[in-house]
């Protein structure tokens, strides 16, 4: 059913307050330990339609995967060669990840599967997991228009290669390590920027292996991944909505407890703090292989940056928020080599440029980036393109408008964060929702 917000000024935000788990790492852990062997249990799963998708999929390929409590699952790992064939389309709704993922592990797989997704999944391109994956020996098939539904059937033999990456991009890099811990000897990735790692950080918690030296990662195959039970942070993506709400309110404190810190994807906070805002990282811990804490952020104020391109990997979900943070800063920032902007749930350098417009901000639009001039935010209707991450940005951005903003087709938030509305509204967003 269509949803729209309705978001009035509000001065300010508080709370002491947690997020919901980390999307990355809840589709690798569903993944990883349907394929290793034994029990392994699941806490702070994010319970979004994004890796829900992902787990109906390992349920249709036989894996028993029971909830025991909210955010809680037991999965009963049946090893690398223990998925079964499923008897119908596997669908990854709105879910990039899922399929691009779930492609590189059926890619090895000895029985066909077919992966299918939503409009807005269905025009995302697919040709950059097929092409390696193709070269490995895959028998791997795309529309005509090089996106899903995506074909593959059994192939003889997948073979191990060494890829430079064209794209910095996680999920191709993931798609590969998926096919390569079946290949006959040792994969070789490597990478022009580093992104998030947390499927090389999740195998060699289960006793797999993968090495990294600087931007190359070995990726060894005859591997028995043993299942252990994973704790799912915060998810610093979803954390950044609350962040920049924080910053850029007048007068508001903000504590976000148990989040995830992995150094590759904290860029938006880098960013943050380069535009002059006051975030501070207290309680560090290490859990598994992954790095978590709890973040204290308050209002700041902010001047307009060059986003320096060595954080772009790593804030690349951030980007409509951090555009949010741009508007509400005195001067430009300019964003550059932000190309791969285009492709994700929509063209966010496009959308958010035409919402921002609506909002009477000044900016600049670019084949790979955007430059926006800070100013006072007016109210508008912004069409979200089924967006989670425009939905929520321009939810936040209403703490600071002078009028109302409307959001359109607010319902793909429950994609990643299926409590926004309840949690910034009791942290004093001053926001409606109509049916
Ligand atoms: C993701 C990687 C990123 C990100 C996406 C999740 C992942 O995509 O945008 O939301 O879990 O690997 P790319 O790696 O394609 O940039």
């Amino acid at each position: 059913m269509p949803e729209k917000y309705i978001v009035n000024p509000s001065s300010n935000i508080n709370g002491t307050i947690s997020v919901p788990g980390d999307k990355s790492i809840s589709h690798r852990s569903l993944i990883l330990l349907s394929i290793s062997e034994g029990i392994g249990k699941i806490s702070g799963l994010l319970e979004s339609e994004d890796c829900l998708a992902t787990l109906n999929i390992f349920k249709k390929m036989g894996i028993e995967i029971i909830k025991d409590k909210k955010n809680s699952y037991t999965i009963n790992g049946k090893g690398l060669n223990g998925l079964k064939k499923p008897r119908e389309n596997l669908n990854c709704g709105n879910s990039g990840t899922s399929m691009r993922l779930l492609a590189g592990l059926l890619s090895a797989q000895n029985f066909s599967s077919c992966l299918i997704g939503d409009e807005s999944l269905t025009k995302r391109p697919m040709q950059r997991i097929s092409l390696p994956l193709l070269k490995m020996g895959a028998d791997i098939r795309l529309s005509k228009n090089k996106t899903a539904p995506i074909n593959i059937n059994p192939s003889k033999k997948i073979s191990p290669i060494e890829y430079n990456m064209p794209i910095d991009s996680a999920q191709i890099k993931s798609s590969i390590i998926l096919a390569g811990i079946y290949a006959s000897s040792e994969t070789k990735i490597i990478e022009n920027v580093k992104t998030r790692n947390h499927t090389e950080n999740i195998i060699n918690y289960l006793n797999g292996r993968i090495e990294n030296f600087n931007n190359e990662i070995i990726v060894y195959p005859n591997i028995k991944l043993t299942a252990k039970d994973i704790d799912v942070p915060g998810d610093i993506s979803s954390a950044m909505y609350i962040i920049v709400g924080c910053i850029i309110s007048k007068k508001s404190e903000v504590i976000i407890k148990n989040v995830g810190l992995n150094e590759l994807r904290i860029g938006g906070i880098e960013i943050l703090r380069l535009m002059g805002a006051k975030i501070e990282i207290k309680n560090v811990k290490s859990f598994g292989l992954e790095r978590v804490g709890d973040i204290y952020v308050c209002s700041s104020k902010l001047t307009g940056i060059n986003i320096p391109d060595k954080y772009i990997a790593s804030a690349i979900d951030e980007f409509p928020i951090l555009f949010i943070a741009a508007a509400s800063a005195s001067g430009k920032t300019i964003i550059r080599n932000a190309r791969e902007l285009k492709y994700k749930e929509s063209d966010r350098l496009s959308v958010m440029s035409e919402g921002l417009i609506r909002c009477k901000i000044n900016n600049i639009l670019y084949e790979d980036g955007i430059e926006i001039d800070g100013g006072k935010v007016c109210g508008g209707i912004i069409d979200s393109h089924g967006d989670h991450r425009i939905a929520m940005s321009f939810s936040i951005a209403g703490i600071i408008s002078k009028e109302p903003i409307i959001i359109l087709n607010t319902e793909n938030i429950s994609t990643s964060f299926p409590n926004f509305y309840r949690l910034v509204k009791d942290m004093g967003l001053n926001i409606e929702r109509e049916f």
